[in-house]
């Protein structure tokens, strides 16, 4: 059975996006499942289809195929060769090798946390070839073992049922990964995402380099988590504030806390908006900041909303800094752009009458490639800002 798209979802594969929701496919099979693409102009190429999802074609080869099964297995091997290099010779980090459709294998992420792997598919098409690709990265990787973590809300949105399975090999509760200088334990099938967010490794990194040797003194680390921003400023400051809402997400810091000999760590479980405000009142200072928030926009429709959240967070933290010192800010809002994102910053600077250099201008990490054409590959905002004055 074919698949045929109306102008608009045409249009849209011919701009090489490869969504195209439900209202632009004029037939849809009954099944989820790999099928070829047509627009009224005739063949388009492959896709992961489902009937079931608002995104019912997901492409993953855009032209012609004599074999689409061999073209989505190449498509593969491509991105495991991209981060062939770092697998080999970093065995005990943490780095995705799969990134959905910025790899054309779209809803498919696979990270490797010290070469245990953990899967997580939102397509309902990844279903009946998880065997296979199990075999294929076994051959590929060799991991100590693969886990899929197939318990995110959005597989209901695919009618797709919730699990975590070990899918081969063996493992454990936890692995312990390193990063640079820190090292932390991951809850593979217990974390947040597949564990941990390799998405800010590199950003952590390079705050560490910021921060080193700079004779700081006090560090925030807010929107915790697990803490990994904190303990690469630990060694490099004389105390640093770990706040997250989450028991659970602060139980680990602690952990991790305690595996790198990290003394300098003080937890708070509190609610960001709360915290910060009382922090100001007080009038407490910060040398430097680190801002990691949830995704505030999930649907495009709250956009606004979350935008005045970020500028609330943003305006306080800013105010709390010393003269000279850092903010680390993120976004991770598919639904924010990075120009909104930034204007948003520009007008929290202007409310607290700072004024502040840009530093640095990032996103995702290496691993998690965008894709041009396909904005919302590019999720990830990351701010590094100086305040001057
Ligand atoms: C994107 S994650 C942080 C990742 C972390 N910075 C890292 O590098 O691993 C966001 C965190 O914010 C926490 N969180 C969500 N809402 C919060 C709130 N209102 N106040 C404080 N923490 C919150 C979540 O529990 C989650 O751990």
């Amino acid at each position: 059975m074919k698949v045929v798209l109306t102008p608009r979802g045409a249009a849209r594969v011919l701009a090489r996006h490869p969504w195209v929701w439900q209202s632009d496919v004029r037939t849809l099979p009954d099944e989820p499942g790999i099928y070829p693409i047509y627009g009224p102009r005739g063949p388009l190429g492959w896709a992961l289809v489902n009937p079931r999802s608002l995104i019912s074609v997901r492409m993953f080869h855009f032209g012609p195929a004599d074999d689409p099964m061999a073209a989505l297995w190449r498509n593969l091997e491509r991105a495991l060769e991209f981060r062939q290099a770092a697998y080999a010779t970093e065995p005990a980090a943490g780095l995705r090798l799969v990134y959905a459709e910025a790899d054309l294998l779209p809803g498919l992420a696979v990270d490797s946390y010290a070469r245990h792997l953990v899967v997580q598919a939102h397509a309902a098409a990844w279903e009946p070839l998880l065997g296979e690709l199990t075999l294929r990265l076994e051959a590929a990787l060799e991991p100590a073992g693969i886990l899929a973590k197939h318990d995110a809300p959005v597989r209901e949105r695919e009618g797709l049922e919730r699990y975590v399975r070990t899918l081969a090999g063996r493992v454990p509760e936890r692995v312990e990964v390193r990063e640079g200088a820190v090292r932390y334990r991951v809850a593979l099938a217990r974390g947040q995402k597949t564990g941990a967010f390799l998405d800010q490794r590199d950003n952590r990194l390079l705050l560490e380099d910021y921060v080193r040797g700079r004779g700081f003194r006090r560090g925030l680390d807010v929107f915790a988590y697990e803490g990994l921003f904190a303990l690469h400023l630990a060694p490099h400051l004389e105390a640093v504030d770990v706040v997250d809402s989450s028991a659970a997400a602060l139980a680990l810091a602690r952990e991790n806390a305690e595996l790198n000999g990290a003394a300098n760590l003080n937890f708070t479980e509190a609610n960001a908006f709360d915290l910060l405000r009382a922090k100001e009142r007080a009038g407490e200072r910060y040398d430097v900041i680190v801002l990691d928030p949830p995704a505030f926009a999930a649907r495009k429709a709250d956009r606004e909303r979350a935008l005045a959240a970020y500028k609330e967070v943003n305006l306080r933290a800013l105010k709390l800094l010393a003269p000279g010192g850092l903010l680390a800010t993120a976004s991770c809002s598919h639904h924010v752009p990075e120009a909104d994102f930034y204007a948003m910053l520009a007008s929290a600077a202007a409310d607290a009458h700072r004024v502040v250099r840009v530093r640095e201008r990032r996103g995702q990490g290496w691993d998690h490639p965008t894709l041009l054409t396909v904005p919302e590959t590019h999720y990830l905002k990351f701010a590094l800002l100086e305040v001057l004055t």
